[in-house]
């Protein structure tokens, strides 16, 4: 990708990771992902907020050189976080001149990880603003999205927000721009779950700050730029607000098809009295497939064998991201199979106790489900259902 011009004073300078399909060694990338670096040109000082990830630092380079830019006067970094920032050391050097804009929070992680001297930073705090000529940069602190020190960046003049990671979405694409798309959409959704969920009460006030602001445009440092950013601040606020959906997610293992059989079994009944119900095999579902669906659905069931008298390890591993993402979810049933006994309720309960849910009555079932125990199952149907309406 070259530097792409947004109007005669901004410039995207990022990059695209076309073919990068992991984050954090955790989170799937299916589409890449981009970092997204601009250039703004006042009449008398020049600007790059936030840089690029170290593994695509030459684009960032590149994209400078073909603008011909010989002098940077303020790095601003909204986010500390190493996909943003991890360059910063190298743009200082190859650009002696500039100073670091950044609040304190930010200067403090900074400066512990990646060594940036003191003399380099200039602080700023929210609402602060930085003349670079015709053009002023207004800084808004939005913290906790995600991390404590985040903040956004207004361009005045020209109404554009330049938010990071917020509103952002892991999607390489060669459209910079995005109207209402509904890709978009649902790679911003999958960002969401992953990434901002935990922080839902914190985005709902900065949701509040940057419709404040009135932007014209939205330029996240992931994904595509929002030309139209009711598209995308109306579905942070659907996201984060209380509402559920009446829908029903059951993240699933099973060894022997016991746990399997009681899996099919909600689902078809679910389909029967149309609940929408999202099924996943957690051994090879994609989690940020699972931590989407956790995003409006009332309801989880997490369906388990058991392991060495508890639930299997993979069970474990979702009940720790479901207590970790903190989705909306209303209501948590627990269904599975055992073979001599075992205590899959009282490990599992205690991962989820982040959530403000109620956890229903398990279901826990010695080897194949029998009659009693489908009656058992209807109960829980209906039990969900009655929750639900
Ligand atoms: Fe895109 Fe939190 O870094």
């Amino acid at each position: 990708m070259s530097a792409i011009k947004i109007n005669e004073a901004v410039f995207w300078v990022g990059a695209m990771h076309w073919d990068r399909r992991l984050f954090d060694e955790l989170i799937p990338l299916p589409d890449g992902t981009s970092y997204n670096s601009y250039v703004i040109k006042g009449s008398e000082k020049t600007a790059l907020i936030d840089t690029v990830d170290p593994d695509c630092e030459h684009q960032l380079f590149k994209n400078l050189q073909q603008l011909n830019i010989k002098k940077i006067d303020y790095v601003i970094s909204n986010h500390s976080e190493q996909d943003h920032s991890g360059i910063i050391p190298r743009v200082l050097s190859e650009f002696p001149q500039a100073q670091l804009v950044t609040n304190s929070k930010a200067k403090t992680i900074l400066s512990e990880h990646l060594e940036i001297p003191e003399n380099k930073f200039k602080i700023v705090e929210n609402q602060d603003v930085l003349s670079l000529g015709d053009r002023k940069l207004k800084f808004v602190m939005t913290p906790w999205v995600h991390w404590p020190e985040t903040m956004t960046t207004y361009l005045e003049e020209d109404g554009i927000a330049f938010s990071c990671d917020f509103f952002g979405s892991h999607l390489a694409t060669s459209q910079l721009f995005t109207d209402r798309d509904p890709k978009v959409l649902r790679d911003a959704k999958r960002y969401y779950a992953e990434i901002m969920m935990p922080f839902r009460n914190q985005i709902t006030r900065n949701i509040a700050e940057i419709k404040s602001l009135n932007p014209s445009i939205i330029a996240p440092s992931h994904g595509p730029v929002y030309r139209d950013p009711e598209f995308i601040i109306s579905a942070y606020e659907q996201w984060s607000s209380d509402k559920v959906l009446p829908q029903v997610v059951i993240p699933y293992v099973s060894m022997h098809g016991s746990t399997a059989r009681i899996v099919d079994y909600l689902v078809d009944k679910f389909m029967e009295i149309q609940i929408e119900v999202f099924p996943f095999n957690i051994t090879v579902s994609d989690i940020g497939e699972i931590a989407m669906s956790l995003v409006d659905a009332s309801t989880v069931i997490l369906a388990s064998p058991t392991v060495l008298t508890v639930a299997h390890p993979s069970t474990f591993y979702v009940a720790y991201l479901l207590g970790a993402l903190r989705p909306k979810t209303k209501y948590i049933g627990l269904v599975g199979s055992y073979g001599w006994g075992g205590r899959m309720a009282e490990v599992i309960k205690p991962l989820l106790a982040n959530l403000n849910a109620e956890f229903l009555n398990p279901i826990l079932i010695k080897g194949y489900p029998r009659q009693a125990d489908y009656d058992n199952l209807d109960k829980l149907v209906e039990m969900v259902v009655a929750k639900n309406s």
